[in-house]
């Protein structure tokens, strides 16, 4: 909730994205009969967004990705969201398929989220990258374009993630010298040897550095960016102490602010009376058994065999377990158009079959695996009851899920495992089991830890996760984000005015 006035709350927002927070889509029946439904904000940023940009009245501009979103919308490619409340405006970038196929499954997804997770084998090749490059510039200067017919003097525009690594500096070539242009960088930062990796890096770097404030989770990818700004673009100049980059004639101003999830949701949901043995019959877990969990978009940068492997050792090691302990993975598909992906699908179901049928019994699986949905409700119950979350990425910028968890977990009673290599480890190292995603033993050892620890040990470590999460939440994070953003609007206007 956010308080009207509430200072750091920008008069006049525009929020950049590619995802949007509103799709209509046809519902059944035929041609000019077909009615049109609308998505809720399904969670995460788009959710938490949305409240913050319905109290300024303003703008956000997103891909429309829907196919119905363009039957709703204006000339100008504008409709008012939400449905029947009209609080604030929605554009729509329309792209083409082309566009979509370079811009979003090419230079986004198969250059920068290689990049910045560190599968650099994974970066498309030098044939195909420069014609997606083109339109990556292409996309960006349409969102540019875009925010410039709606920036006013007063205007703080807010981009967020890797999809808008140019769109900085075309937009701050059009729109007044006044308004504020801010930018939350969701993923790491990669380290200069693999930056080295990037085509066009400098480009990237010249666009991020149009923003006058670019945000990380964490120092670690801040400081990658200064140093990767130092190596590799001709002119800027880095100040590493004060955390400013000089260059041309703009200063970027970068922080460090942990992103947070909307933790009382998340509680109020965990608490709801939600049959979870119903949950776990429907999808073939037995209600008595001790849980494992996991819940990922089905992402290379998750470690999903990894913890396949750690599982399959985990069940090696402890026969007793078997029979006793199931491992529910959720894992939802993701940019399926690309082939990485796929052989990731492939791998991750063919690992489920293989291990559960070394170890499985009639009436028993070590694994169960699904891709179905799961509503908000059934994931809190499913976190709740659950006695070991599980997650182990390989790099993560934040990750949100571990946080959903804790703040699921109102019984005080499960343990979370997680990876060193996250953003929500340098925020809940201390009270979770730590694990190297990439050290089978150690992954299945910790399990067993997990497993064994007494009651008031977990009981002691999941108070103090949940007082983090409750304190560093989505709200905290967007108010810290806007109290920065304030500073620096106010010092522009004021220069301004001199
Ligand atoms: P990423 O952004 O890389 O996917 P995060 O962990 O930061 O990883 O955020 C993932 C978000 O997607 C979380 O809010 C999580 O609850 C949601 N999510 C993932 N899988 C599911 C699922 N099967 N059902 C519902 N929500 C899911
Ligand atoms: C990560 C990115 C987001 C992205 C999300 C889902 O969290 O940081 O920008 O929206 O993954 O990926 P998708 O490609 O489906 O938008």
């Amino acid at each position: 909730e956010t308080d009207a006035d509430d200072p750091d709350c920008p008069e006049s927002l525009i929020v950049v994205s590619n995802r949007q927070p509103y799709r209509h889509e046809y519902e059944d029946g035929d041609g000019d009969e077909r009615s049109i439904a609308v998505d809720e904000p399904a969670g995460g940023l788009t959710a938490g967004l949305d409240p913050v940009v319905r109290e300024a009245s303003g703008t956000w501009i997103a891909w429309g990705d829907g196919e119905a979103d363009f039957a709703v919308t204006d000339e100008n490619d504008c409709v008012a969201v939400p449905p029947g409340e009209d609080a604030y405006t929605l554009q729509r970038i329309d792209l083409s398929e082309e566009a979509v196929d370079s811009y979003y499954y090419g230079f986004s997804n198969q250059v920068l989220w290689p990049l910045c997770h560190e599968f650099p084998d994974l970066i498309e090749n030098g044939d195909t990258w420069s014609n997606d490059f083109e339109w990556y510039h292409t996309v960006n200067e349409r969102f540019a374009d875009a925010v410039a017919t709606h920036a006013t003097a007063e205007s703080v525009v807010w981009i967020q993630d890797y999809h808008f690594g140019l769109a900085p500096r075309l937009i701050r070539r059009q729109i007044p010298e006044t308004a504020t242009i801010a930018h939350f960088w969701h993923i790491p930062w990669p380290t200069p040897e693999t930056f080295a990796e990037c085509p066009a890096g400098e480009d990237v770097l010249a666009g991020l550095l149009g923003n006058d404030l670019l945000g990380f989770h964490v120092d670690r990818y801040a400081r990658l960016f200064m140093e990767c700004v130092e190596q590799y673009l001709d002119g800027a100049v880095v100040d590493r102490d004060r955390w400013i980059v000089d260059y041309e004639d703009g200063t970027t101003h970068l922080t460090t602010d942990a992103m947070g999830v909307d933790a009382d949701t998340y509680d109020r949901a965990a608490r709801q009376d939600t049959d979870v043995d119903a949950v776990l019959a429907e999808l073939g877990v037995s209600p008595d058994v001790t849980l494992g969990l996991g819940v990922d978009r089905l992402d290379y940068s998750k470690g999903i065999p990894e913890r396949l492997a750690a599982l399959e050792r985990f069940f090696e090691r402890n026969p007793d377990r078997r029979g006793e302990f199931t491992f529910l993975q959720k894992a939802t598909p993701s940019r399926t158009g690309i082939p990485a992906y796929q052989r990731l699908g492939e791998l991750v179901r063919s690992e489920v079959t293989r291990i559960n049928s070394r170890f499985g019994t009639d009436d028993w699986q070590p694994i169960v695996y699904t891709e179905e949905y799961v509503s908000q409700e059934n994931l809190c119950a499913l976190y709740r009851r659950a006695d070991a979350m599980l997650i182990s990425p390989l790099l993560d910028g934040m990750n949100l899920v571990a946080q959903e968890f804790v703040a699921s977990s109102v019984d005080e009673d499960g343990v979370l495992l997680l990876s060193e290599q996250t953003g929500a480890h340098e925020r809940l190292g201390d009270d979770a089991v730590t694990i190297d995603p990439t050290d089978t033993d150690g992954v299945a050892a910790a399990l067993e830890t997990a497993l064994e620890m007494p009651a008031d040990e977990r009981r002691r470590r999941m108070r103090t996760l949940r007082e983090d999460v409750f304190e560093a939440d989505l709200e905290a994070w967007m108010d810290s984000q806007f109290a920065a953003i304030a500073r620096l609007h106010g010092s522009r206007e004021s220069t301004d005015e001199q």
